[in-house]
């Protein structure tokens, strides 16, 4: 048998062998001997097309199967953001090494200090090679170039086209690696509003969703399948972003620009800030200085997000600007972030240069948690999943079921198109000689066995998925159930505070108090008790949903009668009181505590204005003026 050169070629690329494989596999060829049994599915000239679709269909479920199970797999503990300084060439009067920069007495550590001699090459390896290699396996992940004006942001991201930056690099290393589809699109903020770099539509609007966050709509994200096209979209991109000539930088960057590579869910932004600025050195007017206050205040904003994430705080203020809110995703938990700080070592910038330190060592305390990359599956993603997988083992079973024995499954088939099996393996059948096929007869059996309960230990690993969810959702509403009726409980608690410290405490009233922290306890301890019990249950059976909806009920109905029970005890204390106070005072009280307990809306409102209408008769008792305070 003999093979020309284009056939040898088809058979090598569909093999997809490795480098020794591909080196024995041609000497095969060209010593004209019929290929050995050298890879898993030996194939000839004859069958090489339909090995070619088959290869092309599989590759995207081996695919698909790898990213899974990488995503599956614990990444060992490494923290989520590095922070880097690189120093610009030139006069440097800064102290430093490899790991951090000393002025004055304080050290500032770096997970690396660049040296001013390093090479655009040495920042992709050490800072956003594994970033992209990550991101190639669905991790999110985030490269930020922050800095003074002149300090080299933008070198570092885009450099000059003989010497490119990360952004370049990244792309070259992902054609290199990467064959699934990947979508790029570019902005810029610009004085606070969002321009698309690439299409050049201004002031798209920032949108907020449930999933998704933050995203900008009407963003144009381009497919991209090789370098040549993203360089293209990289010039588009700066000729359309806002550039300007200032006293620290001739081609000083005058906007935030964000670059997003998205590979199905997965994104990886690359980010080249504006630089912060002093005013008066930049010797911005008019509309420099318009823009360098935006500048200057977005941020300020990032730092102050910074500041409070290093700080562990609850509330993080992502919201105060654009900038922010578009990098909000990339500085929580499920993103690989890097930070490089770009510094101009001149004594001129000492100033400028602490504060970049200073912003550095803030970020450097953020923890960031491992999660695993994958966006978490919804219910109905699962739901989905599922009824694929049933179908497919119903049809495995279908084939089964055609034979009983591997000795029915070997003699019964006259042409290998009736054998009951997947199309994958009917192919690798047919690649064989008559020989081996008989050997592998009874082997497809066993593959067809496989397949199944392959299928079905994944229904089942889905199915507990799905029980897990439909425990979740569950107890987020008894939690939030349990959430609203604490608020009316603290609101009435607070009434009561008022009421007291205007009229003081007696016995009676005291005893009152502690029933309301009381109250509370229970409702937390039953909370508790709740979520044990949801735990135990089955979430799958149907009785689970009619459980849940009981439970909430049950629980709602015990709570109205905590808080009656609280607002008739209230009640109980203004008379009381009432005794002790004149007829006007008592009913500023009065309409002061339904004000708190009223649920509704309109009746607040109502009640408000009646209160108003009594205040102008009387002078403010302090109950109403808390209540004032408190609008
Ligand atoms: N590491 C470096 N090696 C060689 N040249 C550099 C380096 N860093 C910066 N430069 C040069 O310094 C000048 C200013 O750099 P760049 O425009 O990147 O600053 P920037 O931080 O982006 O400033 P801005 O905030 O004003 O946009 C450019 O001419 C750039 O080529
Ligand atoms: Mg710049």
């Amino acid at each position: 048998m003999s093979y020309n050169s284009r056939t040898i070629d088809l058979i090598l690329k569909a093999q997809e062998p490795n480098q020794k494989q591909f080196t024995t596999f041609q000497q095969f060829f060209k010593s004209n001997n019929p290929p050995p049994l050298l890879f898993e599915k030996n194939i000839t000239p004859k069958n090489v097309k339909a090995q070619r679709s088959f290869s092309n269909k599989t590759q995207d479920s081996i695919k698909e199967t790898k990213r899974k199970s990488l995503s599956q797999l614990k990444y060992p503990e490494y923290r989520m953001l590095k922070i880097y300084a690189r120093i610009k060439p030139g006069e440097c009067q800064l102290n430093y090494d490899k790991q951090s920069i000393l002025i004055e007495t304080n050290p500032y550590n770096f997970d690396r200090v660049f040296e001013q001699s390093a090479t655009q090459g040495d920042i992709f390896d050490i800072v956003a090679k594994q970033t992209v290699d990550d991101f190639l396996n669905n991790i999110n992940g985030c490269l930020i170039a922050y800095g003074q004006t002149g300090s080299g942001k933008t070198f570092t991201m885009f450099g000059e086209s003989s010497n490119p930056g990360i952004v370049l690099r990244t792309f070259t290393h992902l054609f290199s690696r990467n064959q699934e589809t990947i979508y790029v699109s570019i902005l810029e903020i610009y004085k606070d509003h969002v321009y698309d770099l690439v299409s050049g539509v201004q002031d798209l609007k920032l949108k907020e969703d449930l999933q998704l966050g933050f995203y900008v709509d009407g963003l144009k994200k381009i497919k991209v399948d090789k370098l040549e096209s993203c360089q293209e979209l990289l010039q588009i991109a700066e000729e359309n972003r806002h550039v300007a000539e200032t006293k620290l930088n001739a081609l000083s960057s005058r906007s935030h620009l964000i670059l997003t590579i998205q590979m199905g869910k997965t994104k990886l932004h690359l980010v080249d800030l504006a630089g912060s600025e002093k005013v008066n050195k930049t010797g911005a007017i008019g509309e420099t200085l318009q823009e360098a206050k935006k500048i200057n205040y977005s941020l300020s904003c990032l730092g102050h997000v910074i500041q409070c994430l290093s700080q562990g705080q609850d509330h993080i203020p992502y919201r105060d600007s654009k900038l922010t809110k578009l990098l909000m995703d990339s500085l929580q938990a499920d993103c690989r972030t890097s930070i490089i700080v770009t510094l101009s070592p001149e004594s001129k910038n000492q100033d400028e240069t602490v504060s970049s330190l200073k912003f550095a060592q803030r970020a450097r305390f953020i923890k960031k948690e491992i999660r695993i990359a994958t966006q978490k599956k919804t219910y109905r993603d699962l739901e989905l999943e599922i009824t694929q997988l049933k179908q497919e083992l119903l049809e495995t079973k279908q084939r089964m079921s055609q034979t009983s024995s591997v000795s029915q499954f070997q003699c019964r088939y006259t042409t290998d198109s009736e054998i009951p099996c997947t199309e994958s393996l009917r192919l690798t059948y047919r690649s064989m000689t008559n020989e081996n096929k008989e050997n592998y007869l009874p082997n497809l059996k066993t593959q067809e066995n496989n397949t199944q309960l392959e299928l079905e230990n994944k229904i089942n690993q889905i199915l507990v998925e799905l029980q897990g969810l439909n425990k979740e959702q569950s107890l987020d509403n008894v939690k939030r159930q349990v959430a609203k009726i604490n608020e009316l409980t603290i609101d009435m608690k607070k009434t009561y505070k008022v009421l007291v410290s205007t009229q003081g405490l007696n016995n009676n009233q005291l005893q009152i108090q502690s029933q309301f922290i009381e109250t509370q306890q229970e409702q937390n301890k039953q909370l508790q008790k709740i979520a044990e019990q949801i735990s135990s249950m089955d979430s799958s059976k149907p009785s689970f949903n009619i459980a849940i909806n009981n439970m909430i009920k049950n629980l709602q109905q015990q709570q109205k009668q905590n808080i009656e029970d609280m607002q008739s005890k209230l009640e109980k204390v203004y008379y009381d009181i009432k005794k002790n106070t004149t007829v006007q005072d008592y009913n500023l009280n009065h309409l002061a505590l339904k004000l708190v307990a009223s649920p509704n809306r309109q009746q607040q409102q109502q009640q408000q204005q009646q209160i108003k209408r009594s205040q102008s008769k009387t002078n403010i008792n302090p109950s109403v003026k808390y209540l004032k305070n408190k609008k």
